[in-house]
């Protein structure tokens, strides 16, 4: 629905305030009445349009339209594009809108209007159509509500460097209130809604409203546009292509409605821009001048089952002797986990990836910048985990980690749900990275540790640079309070050749600024989330730089 006509009315309408200007105004008339409840939020810049987000919600069954703007400025007097959208109980009354007709690489203010007053004031860009003007991207995953504040959003949203915030997964979690009793830390009074485990498409809505409620997080997607990729528990714990680790068919019904209620929740609450006819589809692309293009994927919802992490290893040769046990785990490795047709990203996906990665360098791009949810680099458990356990630590808890560091000597991977429990797929990826692109980066998650990986590439150098995000908010079990970081960190490099750098203890967030000549990543690490106003603990800094064939090594600064 348009409002013709209305344009130069509401243009005129600079430095109104709030709802007593609005409603006596003739442009609030035919407007809904009814309250913005969760704030504004953008993202998917494209060099001419962004997508604004807002969540309208009225007494009536469908409250009346809103107006949207995007501005210039601040005072909403040099409007660029406006219009009028509504809210109805399919999306759960959340509004969004694909704002075209924006010029490139501009700054803008944007808002809605309705009967009842104004959202808040939102901020956000687009990418810049042509040059290799600078791009910082602020990287977030894993954000556990009950376990604490939103330090990293909120640190995020005071930084006037970021451009762009991306979020590879776990923007929320499926479980209920059951997860306090196992997971003591949990803060009482950060509460979600419903309280018992979500599966229904109102389930994952009313949690995603509980998430943003949250006033650090609606603040970041006020102040900066984001891009999103699901990781597993915006569906569930370990998803897959036909289920999940913790989906009960039994109880909870068939996996595929649960499914699609997840995702239809996600794209209706994200500010993310839906695929025409393509419902689950979230693999796209971004441009960002001639330096980067944005690649986001899918590494969830197309991929095989993973390997149980070597649980056959842990029940049925743990206790035998070694080298039987050595035997057991490389023809695990070599004939189940590692079989050639295993797939994360699903053939389409991979043969789509390809093409991007060569139509950029093609293009001259930098930077090809891969967005996923999972870990590509591998790591191993270092010899002396074991001794990392509290003292507490059940006798099934010190066999885990005995065998993990077993495996470890081995040379192989002891977290299996990540790209390491799909060896050929991982291979097929960085032979792509090298074959096609020009400098690959990687953003991952999942693991709430912070990696650094030099992922293999042959001779020339790394296949791809990669920054695995910590959590924002969700735990380890390497982070027990009291010990030293160091002597962690540096075991887990010593024994995993692809680690350039890693954190296990802080929640945070790392920023990414890319530039023609290096990618410069700053790692943002909260030593405690138990507060809103806990002090940044740590921050380092690594550099890789490009070069003609291909990105550099880390250096760890
Ligand atoms: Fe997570």
């Amino acid at each position: 629905m348009k409002f013709p006509s209305r344009r130069g009315t509401l243009a005129g309408l600079s430095g109104f305030t709030g709802i007593v200007a609005l409603s006596g105004t003739a442009a609030a008339r035919g407007l809904g009445d009814g309250a913005f409840t969760h704030g504004v939020a953008s993202g998917d810049p494209t060099t001419n349009a962004v997508i604004i987000w807002t969540r309208f919600v009225t007494k009536v069954a469908v409250p009346g339209p809103v107006r949207w703007q995007v501005a210039h400025d601040e005072a909403f007097s040099r409007i660029v594009v406006q219009g009028s959208a509504l809210a109805t109980p399919e999306t759960d009354y959340c509004i969004k809108v694909d704002a075209t007709g924006l010029a490139a690489g501009q700054r803008y203010f944007y808002r809605f209007l309705s009967r009842s007053g104004p959202s808040v004031t939102g901020l956000t860009r687009t990418a810049p159509e042509r040059g290799r003007e600078p791009l910082t991207i602020a990287g977030f995953a894993c954000s556990m509500l009950p376990a604490g504040y939103f330090r990293a959003y909120a640190d995020a949203a005071t930084r006037d460097d970021i451009d762009l915030c991306a979020h590879v997964g776990d923007y929320i979690y499926e479980y209920g209130d059951e997860l306090r009793q196992f997971a003591p830390n949990m803060l009482p009074e950060r509460t979600w809604e419903p309280k018992t485990e979500i599966v229904t498409y109102a389930d994952y809505a009313r949690r995603y409203a509980s998430y943003r409620a949250d006033p650090d997080l609606q603040e970041l997607h006020r102040v900066k546009p984001f891009v999103h990729v699901w990781d597993d528990h915006e569906f569930t714990n370990d998803a897959w292509r036909e289920g999940a680790q913790n989906h009960q068919p039994v109880t909870e019904g068939p996996w595929l409605p649960r499914r699609d209620a997840a995702a239809k929740a996600w794209f209706d609450w994200l500010p993310v821009r839906p695929q025409a006819g393509e419902p689950r589809r979230i693999h796209h692309t971004l441009k960002w001048g001639d330096l980067a293009h944005l690649i986001m994927l899918d590494s969830r919802l197309m991929r095989d089952k993973q390997p149980d992490s070597w649980q056959s290893l842990l029940t049925n040769f743990a206790d035998g002797d070694r080298a039987r046990f050595d035997r057991e785990a490389l023809r695990l490795w070599q004939d189940e986990i590692g079989a050639p047709n295993r797939t994360v990203l699903g053939s389409d996906q991979e043969t789509w990836l390809a093409g991007q990665l060569k139509a950029s360098r093609d293009a001259g791009m930098n930077w090809q910048v891969l967005i996923e949810g999972s870990v590509l680099g591998r790591f191993q458990m270092p010899r002396q985990s074991e001794g990392w356990l509290t003292p507490d630590a059940s006798a099934n808890e010190k066999k885990t980690r005995r065998i993990l560091a077993q495996v470890g000597e081995l040379g192989l991977p002891f977290d299996t749900p990540l790209w390491s429990g799909f060896p050929a797929a991982r291979e097929r990826l960085l032979a792509s990275c090298k074959a096609n692109g020009s400098n690959v980066f990687a953003f991952g998650g999942e693991t709430h540790i912070g990696w650094a990986f030099n992922l293999p590439g042959g001779q020339d150098g790394p296949a791809a640079v990669e920054i695995a995000c910590t959590a924002v908010t969700s735990s380890n079990s390497f982070r027990p309070e009291g010990f030293d970081d160091a002597s962690r960190e540096a075991a887990f490099i010593e024994s995993s050749p692809e680690l350039a750098w890693c954190d296990v203890h802080h929640w945070g967030y790392t920023s990414v600024r890319f530039d023609a000549k290096a990618a410069t990543a700053d790692f943002t690490g909260f030593r405690s989330i138990s507060t809103r106003d806990t002090p940044v603990a740590k921050r380092s800094q690594l550099v890789a730089e490009t070069t003609k064939v291909g990105v550099r090594p880390w250096i760890v600064s």
